[in-house]
């Protein structure tokens, strides 16, 4: 490590209050792992500490490992409540009705020995009842502020049910879209991942765990889930420290500095070491370099899954060993791994000490929900949060915001209200409930739901014909394990296929306008929905085909998780709309978009290959040999996306100018302000996300060609001008590097593009000098 940076960080940690450090978390050094970080957003009240250590002076062995024990409260409540009664449960997943809530609750507070609460967590992920944009789609708003609005809808719904903790933010960053749990994250960037990753938590949390309405925001899946090989779910991960530390940490260290109260461990195995079980992963890193003070639980049987890794020799040794790695909650379809910790204190294979310290910290967090004052949930106020009208109106507006329009060659799109007297809404998406709340949704109002079909119904009003037809069932061939809490509907006849088809483009024929609605269902992306073939499913293009034949307007609309390999359909239809998976009020946005009654601003948060043979591709890489002069890696296919990350369009025009650092030297440290201005040049009000870019030119290690460091969405009417700024600091001018095994700073000139995607072409550079 350069004397440089050891003598600033020693005086950073030696001068700044612990609420500063929380802004520079990641500067702590592996180096200097002795003195762990101390952030005051994850400090805990002393009281708290006092109150949970006098509790455990007084549990027994097994009450110890109960209250480290989470199970799923699948079948029978009965078959749940002697182990509550017991002590040997400590929390449960998977009840959302508050009067069974209650009923838990009572057993444990009135019956229990000890009478501790239980805590109840469920993946609240986006939305309970009022069902927002999956969180890809959330992530394509480049809105932190409606992400954060959102999530604080689904904490008032989920804490009004009597949740008290949610499994949310995912925060794996991808690069993969084979992997299915893309749609559950925040895509390929770290940068966007981390500022994303904050908002959640605030909004999940509020200002501190306990705050009236809110619950306990749980980062997941800690760490680096999203570059399992091949894309293939829960298969392993092989990244350097150098991608650890710059791509996949991130939005961890910004969850952790938001005051995230809980942190889940990753199914994987990360260099050959179960993250559930990997010391350095939930010790060195998460409690000492990121300053983690909450309870980190394991995914789903993540703990009993250590002795089919081939890493625990048996399901005692596999709770011992998660626990004295790091890991304080097991979460379990029971029974759990951890009902053997008791027997391991006693024959010495664990230390009781290190099972106190996983109890204090489930303890605390219940002290800190106020669950010993108030265990129950008020079941008569339930109703009335969540069918509050305004958690609606904020999914709408959600909804709205995270639409990307990928193309509108000839400005097909808006639809002009009026023009069209027959509109045929086509394909499996059209006019589909599940598919447009997308999956993590167990208990919506199906009926409530707006689906494309019925929301442009409503926009065109009664003067307008609307039809629709799927044209197509779209079917996983292996069954996805969410059909077990809903049931896929029959599988169509070969004949009701074909009827099914040509009724879609009969109704096509017949219409003046089609809308082709596209995609992949809710359960073919998620988690166990990983895909080797990444191309519209079913007999999607043949029906798209067959529309196009009738020489008809098209605009098509996506409903998807991840981006699919689209270039028959880029090529054969003029507008294309992504709208993911958009909730509760999806058809509703979707309508308002398509007619111009609002202007899609949102952008792609990763980049979309041409084909599945280009992944991973992403934005961020390296340069490791000069380009060709076509810039070609292959010669089979173009090195270039269908679309690059940060991309999309506008029914207005915007144009960026006027680009300059305040100074155009720096000494290492001194942060550099970059202005420029934004200009809507088109005539309709409109959304843009100046994004800013950049690259290093030289340094102890290569950089990225261009890496995002800033962004802000703005509205701008007719001519509008807008001055935006940005900060460069050490946080954003840092990096990991290899070869200096810790976080630097190099004295180099740095190239600076800002604009409205990843190709941003307005530059200018600064240097930062030794
Ligand atoms: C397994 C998933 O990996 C995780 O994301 C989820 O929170 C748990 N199951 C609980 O449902």
């Amino acid at each position: 490590m350069p004397s440089f940076e050891i003598a600033e960080m020693k005086s950073v940690l030696a001068s700044v209050s612990l609420a500063a450090l929380v802004t520079t978390a990641c500067l702590a050094s592996p180096s200097l792992a002795q003195s762990p970080v101390a952030l005051a957003s994850q400090a805990v009240p002393a009281e708290a500490v006092v109150r949970a250590n006098a509790l455990i002076a007084r549990m027994t062995l097994e009450e110890k490992a109960g209250q480290v024990t989470q199970l799923f409260m699948f079948g029978k409540p009965e078959d749940f409540e002697a182990g509550v009664r017991a002590g040997s449960t400590g929390a449960l997943l998977f009840v959302t009705d508050p009067t069974l809530i209650n009923r838990f609750q009572k057993v444990a507070v009135e019956e229990s020995r000890l009478g501790i609460p239980l805590l109840f967590g469920y993946d609240v992920i986006h939305g309970l009842r009022t069902i927002f944009p999956a969180p890809i789609g959330m992530a394509a708003s480049w809105d932190p502020a409606a992400l954060e609005r959102g999530q604080t809808v689904a904490a008032a719904e989920a804490r009004a049910s009597g949740i008290h903790w949610t499994f949310a933010p995912m925060l794996d960053v991808t690069r993969d879209p084979r992997w299915g749990r893309i749609v559950e994250g925040p895509g390929e960037d770290p940068y966007l991942g981390a500022a994303l990753a904050r908002a959640a938590v605030r909004g999940f949390q509020g200002d501190r765990i306990g705050a009236p309405g809110r619950i306990i925001a749980g980062a997941k899946h800690f760490a680096v889930y999203g570059a399992s090989e091949g894309g293939r779910d829960y298969d392993s991960v092989f990244v350097s420290d150098s991608q650890f530390y710059n791509t996949y940490l991130p939005p961890f260290a910004a969850a952790i500095e938001a005051g995230a109260g809980n942190v889940m461990s990753a199914y994987m195995e990360l260099n050959d070491v179960p993250a559930a079980a990997n010391a350095w992963l939930l010790t060195d890193v998460l409690r000492r370099q990121l300053g983690f003070q909450g309870f980190v639980v394991s995914d789903a049987n993540g703990v009993k899954s250590l002795v089919t890794q081939g890493y625990a020799a048996d399901e005692r040794d596999a709770a011992v060993r998660a626990l004295t790695a790091g890991g304080d909650l097991e979460m379990a379809i029971a029974p759990a791994a951890n009902s053997g910790l008791a027997e391991a204190v006693r024959s010495g294979t664990l230390e009781e000490s290190v099972l106190d310290d996983a109890v204090r910290r489930v303890l605390i967090a219940k002290i800190r929900m106020g669950l010993f004052e108030n265990p129950y949930v008020d079941a008569s106020k339930t109703e009335t949060v969540l069918s509050d009208p305004a958690h609606r109106q904020e999914a709408r507006d959600a909804a709205e915001k995270s639409l990307v329009l990928l193309q509108n060659t000839g400005s097909i799109l808006p639809l002009t209200p009026g023009a069209h007297r027959r509109i045929a809404v086509i394909g499996p998406m059209a006019d589909s409930v599940d598919d447009t709340l997308g999956s993590w949704v167990f208990v919506p109002k199906y009926e409530e739901t707006v689906t494309l079909a019925e929301g442009i119904r409503r926009r065109v009003g009664a003067d307008v014909e609307v039809t629709t037809a799927p044209g197509v069932q779209l079917r996983r061939g292996v069954p996805s394990m969410f059909e077990m809490f809903r049931p896929s509907p029959a599988a169509w006849t070969s004949a009701q296929a074909q009827a099914e088809f040509e009724r879609a483009v009969e109704e096509a024929r017949e219409a003046d306008i089609v809308i082709l609605a596209l995609g992949e269902g809710a359960m073919m992306s998620g988690e166990m929905a990983s895909r080797a073939d990444l191309s519209l499913p079913g007999d999607q293009l043949r029906l798209v085909e067959a529309v196009k034949a009738l020489g008809k307007p098209i605009v098509a609309v996506l409903m998807n998780g991840r981006p699919l390999d689209i270039a028959p359909v880029a090529s054969d239809v003029p507008a294309i709309l992504e709208a993911w998976y958009p909730g509760t009020e999806g058809g509703v946005a979707v309508a308002r978009a398509l007619f111009g009654d609002v202007n899609p601003g949102g952008k792609l948060p990763m980049t979309w290959p041409r084909s599945v043979g280009q992944i991973p591709i992403y934005y961020s890489h390296n340069i490791t040999k000069a380009p060709t002069e076509q810039g070609q890696r292959y010669w089979d296919e173009a090195s270039t996306p269908l679309y690059p990350f940060g991309h999309g369009l506008s029914y207005t025009d915007f144009a960026f100018s006027d680009l300059s650092v305040d100074r155009a030297s720096v000494a290492i440290g001194e942060p550099v302000v970059v202005t420029a201005t934004v200009t809507n040049t088109g005539h309709r009000t409109g959304d843009e996300v100046a994004q800013l870019y950049i690259h290093q030119r030289s340094g102890r290690a290569t950089r990225p060609v261009r890496e995002l460091k800033g962004f802000q969405r703005v509205t701008l009417q007719p001519g509008e001008s807008r001055r935006v700024q940005f900060e460069l600091t050490r946080a954003e001018l840092r990096y990991w590097s290899a070869a200096e095994r810790d976080w630097v700073l190099d004295p180099a000139t740095f190239d600076v593009w800002v604009g409205g995607d990843s190709r941003a072409q307005l530059a200018t550079s600064f240097t930062v000098q030794p």
